[in-house]
């Protein structure tokens, strides 16, 4: 078979959306309801089979808390796939995604291919039945600042950001858009397949 053709992967987002759990779901397919924050950043690999190809996906995954924003330039640096990550539970984290988005653009390779995912959609609540209440989510929109406990609580939480007000913002900026749980592994694999899709091979 012919050698894996290897891609840098960068993982972007705040603190507590979840970037560890997608990638621990798509490399162990496993998850764990306390994970610990990510200091630095950590490094792990899976492969995609994509038709007649096999791509080698070194992941990086960067640590959300704002003391390491200074560090992430090292890691998006030479990729050539991003995932900006945010909660759709928490109004603040697609501001934070949206400023990541710009830093790559600005910064980054500009072939990067760049995937905006809405994590823990299992939090979401929201079903077909239009016979179901409104959820009252204003006391969690008050939330401006994160702190990683208080992000990694997602009891009685439900969904703040509508798929598409930020499917549109993705369309326009030219980024893929999935909504994941890493929870239940929904959309998950279909992320990375995504982009190995999208990236020039050539
Ligand atoms: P940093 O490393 O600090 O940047 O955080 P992170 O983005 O890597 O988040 P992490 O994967 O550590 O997840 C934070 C918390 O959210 C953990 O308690 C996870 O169990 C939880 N979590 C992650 N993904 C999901 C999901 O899809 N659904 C639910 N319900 N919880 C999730
Ligand atoms: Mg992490």
């Amino acid at each position: 078979a012919a050698k894996p053709i290897q891609i840098k992967v960068v993982l972007l987002g705040e603190a507590a959306v979840g970037k560890s759990s997608l990638v621990l779901r798509f490399v162990n397919d496993e998850f764990q309801d306390n994970k610990e924050p990510t200091i630095g950043a950590a490094f792990l690999t899976q492969k995609v089979r994509l038709d007649d190809s096999v791509l080698k996906l070194d992941i990086w995954d960067t640590a959300g808390q704002e003391r390491f924003h200074s560090l992430a330039p090292m890691y998006y640096r030479n990729a050539q796939a991003a995932v900006v990550v945010y909660d759709i539970t928490r109004a603040s984290s697609l501001d934070r995604a949206k400023s990541w988005i710009k830093e790559l653009q600005r910064q980054a390779n500009p072939n990067i291919v760049i995937a905006l995912v809405g994590n823990k959609l299992d939090l979401a609540g929201d079903n077909d039945d239009s016979t179901s209440a409104a959820v009252d989510d204003s006391a969690g929109a008050e939330d401006t600042t994160v702190d990683a406990d208080d992000a990694a609580e997602t009891e009685g939480r439900s969904r703040q950001i509508a798929s598409a007000t930020a499917s549109a913002y993705a369309e326009e900026a030219g980024l893929l858009f999935l909504e994941t749980s890493a929870k239940t592994g929904q959309g998950v694999v279909e992320t990375f397949t995504e982009i190995a899709k999208k990236l020039d091979l050539n």
